[in-house]
């Protein structure tokens, strides 16, 4: 069955991301109603630290040395934890902006997948190149301030280049992002943001 992965990543009960997300699920499973949606919750789900045989893995990996037993199982939780992800046909990532980046649970997710022989490899002759095949991706990234115009009030958004550029770099390429912001300060702006993004969500959910 195709498959919608949803990496959701907002702790908070009123979350603008979470909202969103829900907006676009609607339309999408009014589009798609056959669809397997896999919801992974990034605050609830484990996710091992990135301490001890993981990070010796993959430092083994990048050195071509065979894994010692602890590695080998520390690996296999990082590779099923990838392939949620690579088995998806669609994903979709509802995130905050946290101190001008992503929140660390989702950062700690992008150090467990990108691994070498997982998602990435690395040629001598020709660099970096991914390893998993290309998919539509939709981003909503909910910011209290408006970055529509750049820098906003002295804070920049590191958020959007990042996650454009891991993805990247295993492979994934056609990634829309639908900014929520800003969700703090006066009403009316607020509003108006959460109806933009809203209605961009329903259009691309009907054609995703
Ligand atoms: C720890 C933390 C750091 C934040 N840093 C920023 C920031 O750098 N830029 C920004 O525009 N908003 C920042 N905010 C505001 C959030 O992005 C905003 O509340 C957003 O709606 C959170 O997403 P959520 O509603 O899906 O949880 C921060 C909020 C928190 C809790």
């Amino acid at each position: 069955m195709a498959k919608l992965l949803h990496l959701s990543c907002s702790p908070r009960a009123d979350s603008e991301s979470s909202a969103g997300a829900r907006v676009f699920l609607d339309g999408f499973r009014r589009a798609r109603p056959d669809w397997d949606i896999d919801a992974m919750d990034l605050w609830r789900e484990r996710l091992p630290e990135f301490i001890g045989p993981i990070v010796e893995a993959k430092y083994a990996r990048m050195k071509a040395q065979a894994f010692d037993d602890a590695q080998r199982d520390s690996f296999a939780e990082a590779e099923r934890i990838a392939l949620r992800f690579s088995l998806a046909d669609r994903v979709l990532i509802s995130t905050p902006m946290w101190n001008f980046g992503i929140p660390y649970r989702l950062k700690q997710w992008f150090d467990i997948v990108i691994q070498p022989g997982l998602t990435f490899r690395f040629d001598p002759a020709r660099g970096y190149l991914p390893l998993l095949k290309d998919r539509p991706t939709i981003v909503i990234l909910a910011s209290g301030s408006d970055f529509a115009t750049g820098m906003n009030r002295g804070r920049i958004d590191m958020a959007t280049p990042y996650l454009r550029e891991a993805l990247r770099f295993i492979g994934v390429s056609d990634v829309r992002f639908v900014p929520i912001g800003p969700t703090t300060g006066p009403t009316e702006p607020i509003r108006a943001a959460r109806e933009t993004a809203y209605r961009r969500l329903g259009e691309i959910a009907a054609r995703f």
